[in-house]
């Protein structure tokens, strides 16, 4: 060993080569098109062990996350992403110097890390999350009255814990958070209980032991009434609704709860449940519906009207196209929104509230050709478009188009090999035409091409529906 050490560094010191390349600063992004900071080179996290104590009163986060990772090349130094105030980080427990630089944390251990190495990484920090702002400006924490909520996409990581914060770099998750006796906490997964602090605060502990995005993660804070039960598959639900949801609270209520029922059905269309528990999280604090992974977040503004289902059903069907499937970059959000979308249409065939060809077709017919809605290019929205109503309607109008074009049998195997072949994983649009065309024998390119990639309303025919 010694001395093939020994002849591999003389190799090194004589020629250079790059199996033995000098330790370099890890890359501030994985490279992703839109969003080229998110994520970090030079390491892949698997595990996040956040412990934070917040203050609903004055918005105080004080954390402590300690990050299990491994190096993938020789560095020198290596980035985090978060903007809250560092007070250390230490690396495989040597104190490292730090700076940071609106969200992007350089951290420089006293000496380089090796590849292939185990990295623990403890970071210290300290700060009020909705007082700080990203590069851009923007400020995606929600405070509420009561306490908060961690919940956004495709940016929320930042404002609550350090991270490597991309859907390519996954991982297993504990979130302990303390807060005010008679304060509720909930993050994602499964709860592992609550203790009572030194102090008499109360911890709230919960663990996601399926690979989860850091997007993925979340933080509600504030008054719940949390409800618990068993799924008929044996899972725990756990869901909580906000104490003053308003007028929309019986009709929230009465929507999430069929969240077992929902996901039995999906399982029937994709592929078994990819996750460990479920539930969901209704909030006023919020003006949107989040996949949070096993626990999707819901702003009560979804039910002014009694019970959507719908909307549980796209949230869950992000579970499997989005949380254990996700996008490879954010360019791929069509793999997301087109098939939650068109998940809604399967359930309300299943529910008997019209066939997901008649939706199809309506959702086709209602807006003119001149209407700029076909103007959008789906497989390429660009940062910041990436939830346009296009991305949607046009993304689930691709594929029902699909459907038609292939027949039922290949259809819905190419979204169970799909999931079964990505679980945990990530995908990109590419590669899921190249499995859609292998599952049915047909050329599909052109097809795709014409309702992802091409301007302009697609004819009838592009659609395939029977007339
Ligand atoms: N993925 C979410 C959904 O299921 C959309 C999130 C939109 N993000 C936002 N900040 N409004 O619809
Ligand atoms: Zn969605």
């Amino acid at each position: 060993m010694a001395i093939a050490a020994t002849a591999a560094g003389l190799v090194t010191a004589l020629f250079g080569t790059t199996a033995s390349a000098a330790p370099t600063p890890g890359a501030p992004g994985v490279g992703d098109p839109y969003y080229p900071n998110d994520g970090n080179g030079g390491y892949d996290v698997s595990h996040y062990n956040i412990r934070i104590t917040y203050n609903p009163a004055t918005d105080l986060l004080t954390g402590t996350t300690t990050i299990l990772a491994r190096s993938t090349q020789e560095l020198s130094s290596l980035n985090l992403d978060l903007l809250l105030p560092i007070k250390s980080v230490r690396v495989n427990n040597f104190l490292s110097r730090t700076t940071a630089n609106t969200g992007e944390v350089t951290v420089t251990p006293p000496s380089p890390i090796g590849n292939n190495q185990n990295l623990t990484i403890v970071v210290q920090y300290e700060g009020k999350p909705s007082t700080v702002k990203d590069a851009k400006g923007a400020n995606y924490w929600k405070k509420t009255p009561d306490g908060a909520l961690a919940v956004d996409e495709p940016h929320i990581a930042q404002w609550w814990f350090p991270s490597s914060d991309h859907p390519t770099d996954k991982a297993t998750y504990d979130v302990s958070i303390v807060v005010p006796q008679g304060v509720e906490a909930l993050s994602n997964g499964t709860f592992a209980g609550t203790q009572q602090t030194l102090n008499g605060w109360i911890r709230w502990n919960w663990r996601t032991v399926s690979q989860q995005a850091t997007y993925l993660a979340f933080l509600a804070i504030g008054q719940y009434e949390i409800r618990s039960s068993t799924a008929p598959n044996g899972q725990p639900v756990v869901s909580a609704y906000g104490e003053d949801l308003g007028a929309n609270g019986p009709a929230a209520r009465a929507s999430i709860e069929r969240t077992p029922e929902v996901t039995e059905f999906l399982e029937t269309q994709f592929g078994p449940y990819p996750f460990e528990a479920q539930g969901g999280v209704a909030s006023t604090g919020i003006g949107f519906a989040l996949e949070t992974q096993t626990r999707p977040v819901y702003s009560t503004l979804f039910f002014p009207r009694g019970a959507n289902t719908s909307v549980v059903a796209h949230e869950m069907a992000h579970q499997w196209f989005g949380d254990s499937v996700s996008v490879k970059t954010w360019r791929d959000i069509w793999l997301n929104e087109g098939f939650a979308r068109y998940a809604e249409w399967l359930w309300a065939e299943n529910q008997a509230e019209g066939t997901a060809a008649e939706i199809a077709q309506y959702y086709y017919d209602r807006r003119p050709a001149e209407d700029p809605f076909w103007q959008f290019v789906v497989g390429e929205p660009g940062a910041g478009n990436e939830f346009n109503i296009a991305v949607y309607d046009r993304g689930a109008l691709a594929v029902h188009a699909f459907r038609n074009a292939v027949g039922d049998e290949a259809f819905f195997e190419t979204l169970k090999i799909w999931q079964a072949t990505k679980k945990n994983g990530n995908g990109k649009i590419e590669e899921f035409i190249a499995l859609a065309e292998r599952i049915s024998g047909k050329p599909l390119f052109a097809l795709f091409q014409t309702w992802l990639f091409t301007k302009g309303k697609p004819s009838p025919e592009d659609l395939g529906n029977p007339t």
